[in-house]
């Protein structure tokens, strides 16, 4: 009788948990970002919802808005703090109204290759600038590569003298608009998505971008030429909201931090692949690409470095030898 009773008040318990377990709804993550789902990076969200969802079955539920769906990059960061989103991934160069530092990654001709850009992320310096918007609550979980930006327009750009001028598409750094004023061109700061009608309208004569996004936006319908001068790397640093990563149960947070380690490696290779296939491919269209003589790169390194001066007291200067101390 007593064990009968005990199993009753068993079955009871277990009966009023088990609802209240298969109720628990999983963790929502939104991750927004504005490039095409075949892009590196719309590859790296695909990856990361496939890990998470498997590794965390029922705990968490990854959706991903691609190609400027929900937010361009200068908003993502307010939709992490609204709880409008819980995850992006904007290039490096987006973020100059939360950290001043992050300007480091716009330096031109700073990094001596993307091996150089990787020593500089694994170091210290580079990691601290992970947890550089942390005040303004947002955490910067990884970085993640698409490759070197190269310069396109309708004419041939060899020297620093040929940019003269010219408009160009650029994002939204201070660095970009000040190293093409040094040139005597024009950078006008413009969202991904805008690029396709900028071109198409007239309103650009020039863009810089990675070869991925130069493929998908289909850059070369509107300039033949390119010119891969090595000046600066697309890179993104996958962020969230503090409150919201802080807030996870610590098992659920140690993994999606153990799975975005995992893509990234995976993003990197592709992103590395895609450079060359994307390349390829734009030049088998009949681009031209740009031969740069070593006086060509020259003059392109006395017009540009006297940028880094300029910005040496918004990035610091300690922050600048760390980076160069990477090549
Ligand atoms: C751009 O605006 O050109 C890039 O930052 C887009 C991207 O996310 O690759």
């Amino acid at each position: 009788m007593r064990f009968l009773s005990f199993l009753t008040i068993a079955v009871l318990i277990a009966s009023v948990m088990a609802p209240a377990a298969h109720a628990a709804e999983p963790i929502l993550i939104r991750f927004s970002h504005v490039t095409s789902e075949n892009s590196p990076k719309g590859q790296g969200a695909v990856m990361f919802k496939r890990l998470a969802e498997e590794r965390l079955a029922g705990k968490v539920k990854v959706e991903i808005y691609p190609n400027s769906q929900k937010f361009d990059d200068n908003q993502a960061p307010l939709g992490l703090l609204f709880g409008d989103i819980e995850m992006a991934a904007p290039s490096l160069s987006k973020f100059r109204a939360y950290s001043k530092k992050m300007q480091v990654f716009d330096l031109p001709l700073l990094f001596s290759d993307i091996d150089a850009l990787h020593r500089f992320q694994q170091s210290r310096a580079g990691k601290a600038l992970l947890d550089s918007m942390i005040t303004r609550g947002i955490k910067g979980l990884t970085y993640w590569d698409n490759g070197p930006r190269v310069i396109s327009a309708k004419r041939a750009i060899k020297q620093p003298a040929d940019a003269k001028r010219l408009v160009f598409r650029i994002e939204a750094s201070a660095v970009f608009q000040e190293q093409y004023a040094r040139v005597g061109a024009v950078g006008i700061e413009m969202p991904f998505k805008r690029l396709p009608d900028a071109m198409k309208e007239g309103l650009i004569s020039a863009q810089e971008n990675a070869w991925s996004n130069i493929r998908s936006m289909q850059v070369h319908k509107f300039h033949n030429h390119f010119t891969e001068l090595g000046h600066s790397y697309l890179g993104y640093m996958v962020i969230t909201s503090a409150a919201f990563w802080n807030g996870l149960p610590a098992d659920v947070r140690t993994q999606l931090e153990a799975i975005l380690k995992e893509v990234t490696d995976k993003v990197n290779s592709l992103a590395a692949e895609q450079a060359l296939s994307a390349r390829q491919e734009v030049l088998q269209s009949g681009a031209k690409l740009v031969e740069l003589s070593e006086a060509d790169r020259r003059a392109w390194r006395d017009a540009l470095t006297p940028v880094w001066k300029r910005f040496e007291n918004e990035i610091g200067s300690d922050l600048i030898s760390a980076a160069r101390a990477s090549n």
